[in-house]
């Protein structure tokens, strides 16, 4: 079976760009691969974060993945940082990785040329880390929204680097990235990803949000004056995000979805497209709610460790034994 391994970091409440993007899709994978999938704890901390803010993110984020469907018995789900192995090879290849390579990375130049001061070494390098995360487990696939696309193609020249001069270490992975939802986009700004660390949060819907608070994000949501649902990014961005949501969330294509809302007005578009939200939150905030009152979420982390960390050791080991670190 095909491995395939993912992970989001908790520096906030998982939203609806990383539910469509993302953990929906480790979900649908559950059936025909061997699906891993983890909480990058480590990547939060390349900025300044609140400890106990960071713990609770983390504990709702395992408790969301299992209300969106992982199931603890088929796939594997745990922590970055325990299984420290991550971090150990994240070195290995942080001296594997060129310096260019790392200021090509877009994350980092977008910081840079919004003249960011005082950015983290940690921050600088965390492509290598995120590589580590897929070599050390000899992922096959990668699903990731489209802004992470990059990092899994470092991750690929590092495999084939490391292959080429030492032999073969690594399985070299693949993305994968769907065709609709890979990048939801800011309710209020169209023109940029929907994110966690926004400085506001009205254009950002939580899994966690209250249904009222989501409803009334996408009735605010931006739309133009052009009174015509039609898929037109470059024209209609904030028509073209609340479609790619619809049709996300209801399991149709973007043609499906415009020719469904073709004669609506703007407001009762948006209410359709709230109505679809909303039940999505309300299945998802039953489960979690349940969960949490539960142990699931310590038993998921403690098999998710087991199985995670036995694949990793022997990988680290073969690694080290390879760059003559430990014989
Ligand atoms: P993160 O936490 O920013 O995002 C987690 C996943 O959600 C996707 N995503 C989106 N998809 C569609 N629309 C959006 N607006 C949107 N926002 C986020 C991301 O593409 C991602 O798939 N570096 C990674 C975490 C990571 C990782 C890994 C992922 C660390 N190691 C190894 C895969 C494999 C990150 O910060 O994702």
């Amino acid at each position: 079976m095909k491995k395939m391994l993912s992970g989001i970091k908790p520096t906030g409440e998982l939203h609806l760009g990383n539910y469509i993007g993302a953990l929906r899709n480790f979900v649908k994978y559950q059936d025909d691969y061997d699906v891993n999938v983890f909480i990058a704890n480590l990547h939060t901390i390349t900025f300044p974060q609140d400890p106990e803010e960071i713990n609770k993110y983390l504990h709702d984020a395992i408790g969301l993945y299992l209300a969106c469907g992982l199931d603890k018995d088929r796939a594997t789900i745990f922590l970055q940082s325990d299984v420290l192995e991550h971090a150990n090879l994240g070195f290995i290849l942080a001296c594997h990785t060129y310096e260019g390579e790392l200021d090509r990375m877009t994350q980092y130049k977008d910081r840079k040329s919004k003249g960011a001061e005082g950015l983290s070494a940690g921050f600088y390098t965390y492509p290598s880390l995120m590589a580590a995360d897929i070599l050390i487990h000899d992922a096959d696939f990668v699903p990731v929204g489209d802004d992470q696309k990059q990092h899994v193609e470092l991750t690929r020249d590092l495999a084939q680097r490391m292959n080429n001069r030492y032999g073969k270490l690594f399985n070299v992975p693949e993305p994968l990235i769907q065709k609709v939802g890979a990048r939801i986009m800011d309710l209020q700004d169209p023109t940029r990803k929907m994110s966690k660390s926004d400085q506001s949060d009205k254009g950002c819907i939580y899994l966690l949000d209250s249904v009222k608070s989501a409803r009334k994000k996408i009735m605010s949501a931006q739309t133009d004056s052009l009174a015509q649902v039609k898929y037109d990014v470059e024209n209609q961005p904030g028509i073209s995000n609340l479609l790619t949501i619809y049709a996300s969330i209801a399991d149709v294509s973007i043609e499906d979805a415009e020719a469904k809302f073709k004669d609506y007005r703007y407001g009762d578009f948006k209410k359709a497209v709230a109505d679809v939200v909303v039940a999505l939150l309300e299945d998802i905030q039953g489960k979690f709610n349940d969960i949490v009152q539960t142990d699931i979420i310590s038993e998921t982390l403690a098999s998710g460790k087991a199985k995670a960390q036995a694949y990793a050791s022997k990988k680290l080991k073969l690694v080290n034994e390879t760059l003559g670190i430990h014989i």
